[in-house]
């Protein structure tokens, strides 16, 4: 068989098991898998030395969005080009409806917004933001190729937020349509009081950006997400919670995926790798972002969520905002615009925190990332897996070597932010190559590719039923429903890294 391009000769990741060899690429996708393949004609890309692993989904980004009184930084532009320098290869951000505006109005701002720019192909979550008017809006969604919604238990002064009644009632139409609700699930009421309590001069004054973590105690998210849960199991819709960031809410899914309730988790991975501790720094302000940074013992809880199964997805919520529109804070917490830069350092920090440091296996990280995000919204087998038929998304890393993350802007960074949480950090993991389709649109870790050359993805399904009872809860990696199978270690050695 002939290739038009082979990728040579690395630890190639895939279901069926972990090997040394080639994967071959016809036009856009995956055509074979082998020890040695046919290389006459190909386009050679040597990846001895390396691992070869599936593009990454971050299905959790918030790119160009009004927000806290601002924009955020990062658009389709700059967003995809970070998230191709971190091995992505498909965002899935959030439409949210405009004052007035319908779901369709939505999508038609968010497809204008990637049009053109995006570097990388796409889709959105349609946002629910006002009940009445939206719910006979959701069937004609999911035939135009939207199969996940969104609602936020907060933001209120945003004009986002859903009650419990939006929640049930959206829940029960996820369960008609065989589609998906995400929820970000903070609770409104005890937020907003603890907030209130806090507001006085003096206490911002003495404990400054530190207030952002005391007024958001993590029963503010166990509580939501338990209630959310309990729709979930009331209505049989499926159900997936958004960046969860506390070790109360993994054990509460941890209940109910045993009740066979059918919830799937996603963190993010500031919350695996930061901790509250950084509000106590003079630029703590920087970190606010929502839910906020919680405690370690969190942390290495939802790791163990993670490896044991209850937490599905590791995504980014990328929001972010520059140090002049962080400024906007002025002493005062409750103004500071929430969100971070996050699409370029997925992977290198799950990577070098999550592979190097022994937390997760390579094939475990690549489900996290990948195969898992794929399946549970709607993208599988076309994306999330090396196998033959897929599209040819992958990522080319090094498996020790390390980069120092810049600052931000103006290095070699793509982010349109001008700081960044892990400035100075050591990471191994950034993509030498990223493949796009078969296209190289990272080579020799920079961005090559060309923007708007990314393509919206149309879906006809979403989320799963987990299995449980005894069974390690995880998500098969290809329409087969098979898991990955691991190699005896997670670091087989490799030979010629270059
Ligand atoms: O702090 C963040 N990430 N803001 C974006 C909005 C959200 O709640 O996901
Ligand atoms: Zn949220
Ligand atoms: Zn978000």
């Amino acid at each position: 068989m002939r290739f038009d391009k082979v990728i040579a000769g690395g630890n190639v990741v895939t279901p069926g098991g972990t090997f040394t060899g080639d994967v071959g690429i016809v036009g856009e996708k995956i055509a074979a898998l082998g020890a040695t393949l046919d290389r006459e004609g190909a386009q050679v890309i040597d990846a001895r030395g390396h691992h070869v692993i599936p593009g990454v989904l971050d299905v959790h980004v918030h790119l160009e969005l009004p927000f806290c009184g601002t924009v955020s930084a990062d658009d389709y532009r700059s967003g995809t080009r970070a998230g191709a320098r971190g091995g992505v290869t498909t965002v899935i951000d959030f439409a949210i409806p405009s004052a007035g505006g319908t779901l369709a109005d939505a999508a038609d701002t968010w497809m204008k917004k990637a049009e053109g720019k995006s570097l990388i192909d796409y889709t959105f979550h349609i946002c629910i933001t006002r009940w009445n008017d939206h719910k006979d809006q959701i069937a004609g969604m999911v035939e135009r190729g939207f199969t996940t919604f969104k609602e936020f238990m907060i933001y209120e002064s945003e004009g986002w937020q859903s009650d419990d009644r939006a929640l049930y009632g959206t829940l029960e139409k996820m369960k008609e349509l065989g589609a998906m609700l995400l929820v970000h699930a903070e609770s409104s009421r005890v937020l907003d009081e603890l907030i209130s309590r806090h507001h006085t001069a003096e206490e911002m004054k003495r404990l400054g950006a530190r207030l952002h973590a005391i007024t958001r105690p993590n029963f503010v998210e166990a509580e939501a997400i338990q209630r959310a849960v309990q729709w979930c199991e009331a209505t049989g819709g499926q159900l997936y919670i958004v960046h969860m960031s506390t070790a109360e809410g993994t054990d509460i899914i941890r209940a109910a995926q045993a009740r066979d309730v059918p919830v799937i988790a996603e963190t993010c991975v500031q919350y695996l790798v930061l901790d509250d501790s950084v509000f106590a720094r003079e630029d703590g302000h920087l970190y606010a972002c929502c839910p906020q940074l919680k405690k370690p013992a969190d942390s290495e809880r939802l790791w163990q969520g993670l490896r044991r199964g209850e937490v599905s997805v590791i995504s980014t919520d990328t929001c972010t905002f520059t140090r002049e529109q962080k400024a906007m804070w002025e002493g005062d917490w409750t103004k500071i615009p929430m969100g971070m830069p996050g699409l370029e350092t997925l992977l290198p920090l799950t990577y070098t925190r999550g592979v190097l440091e022994g937390r997760l296996t390579l094939e475990e990280m690549c489900m996290k990332l990948s195969t898992n995000p794929a399946r549970i919204m709607g993208l599988a087998p076309r994306k999330g897996a090396i196998q033959i038929g897929a599209d040819a998304d992958l990522a080319i890393i090094h498996p020790t070597s390390t980069r120092r993350v810049a600052s931000g802007k103006g290095g070699e960074m793509e982010t349109n932010a001008d700081w960044s949480p892990y400035e100075g950090w050591d990471l191994a993991g950034f993509a030498r190559t990223t493949l796009s389709r078969g296209e190289v649109v990272v080579d020799d870790y920079k961005v090559v590719g060309r923007e708007g050359r990314g393509q919206w993805l149309r879906r006809e399904s979403a989320g799963l039923r987990i299995p449980v009872g005894g069974r390690r809860l995880e998500v098969g990696a290809g329409a087969s429903g098979e898991s990955y199978r691991q190699p005896p270690t997670s670091h087989p050695p490799l030979a010629g890294a270059r």
